[in-house]
């Protein structure tokens, strides 16, 4: 991990982050495989864990992107018409969140190790978005790099509103609809290339990574981020996005 990216994961302050921030340190040194996967006792009023298949982890996750890809969209519109109404720490907290859960553990951890290099070799249609979804990993990379760094002062400054509208709404556009292929090409390809046991195990296999990334509750830190920067931006009640009735 490099010194900025340290620095910037640093910012994350919420509590149960500590837990993504010392996993995601931890894991620089780690060189992989034993983890400790023991079953952990529900406290007493805690909710029991719930199993989640490979395919329902990765989508999960997405759901979690999409969250942040909303935040960006209206980010995106409040911008142009008031900048100073985007506090530069929510959009900067909203990018650190998917620079780590994204980018860094679902992109880097999962798609690009398990996902991707099976559906290639398999044959049927899903192979050939495979380079593009790649291509996309990597300028999605480069967004979040900067979002940070505009998000960085106390306040946007006024020549960066609308070139950073713009990256918010064309990162938008792109991951909303790489998420959607992958949902629906490419993760049922993936089913099918590696078939059922196999499925169970990298169930299995994707928790480790989880655990190792993250400690015990990496989904779960990742929603109670989520929801604490949509709760700063009032994005949290989602009868206000229900769609005004259409003409008569
Ligand atoms: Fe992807
Ligand atoms: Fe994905």
């Amino acid at each position: 991990m490099d010194i900025k990216r340290r620095q910037l994961l640093t910012g994350i302050s919420v509590a149960g982050a500590g837990v993504l921030l010392n996993a995601c340190r931890n894991t620089q040194t780690r060189s992989g495989g034993a983890t400790n996967n023991e079953s952990k006792e529900p406290a007493p009023g805690e909710v029991e864990p719930i199993e989640v298949t490979a395919a329902e982890d990765l989508m999960r996750e997405h759901g979690i992107l999409r969250r942040v890809l909303l935040v960006y969209q209206e980010s995106a519109v409040r911008l142009r018409q008031d900048a100073a109404s985007v506090p530069p720490d929510a959009l900067e907290k909203a990018a650190k969140l998917f620079q780590v859960f994204g980018e860094d553990y679902h992109e880097k951890k999962l798609e690009e190790v398990f996902i991707f290099p099976a559906v290639k070799k398999a044959p049927g249609a899903a192979a050939g978005y495979v380079d593009v979804l790649l291509a996309q990993h990597v300028r999605g990379r480069e967004i979040t790099d900067y979002l940070l760094s505009v998000s960085q002062a106390d306040r946007i400054a006024s020549n960066s509103v609308e070139p950073l509208a713009k990256a918010l709404e064309s990162f938008v556009r792109m991951y909303e609809h790489h998420a959607a292929i992958e949902d629906t090409v490419v993760f049922p390809a993936w089913k099918a290339a590696v078939g059922g046991n196999e499925l169970d195990a990298l169930g299995e296999k994707f928790e480790e990574i989880e655990h190792e990334q993250f400690g015990e509750d990496g989904y779960e830190t990742a929603l109670k981020r989520m929801e604490e920067i949509e709760s700063s931006l009032g994005l949290s009640n989602l009868e206000m996005f229900t769609a005004p009735a259409p003409p008569k």
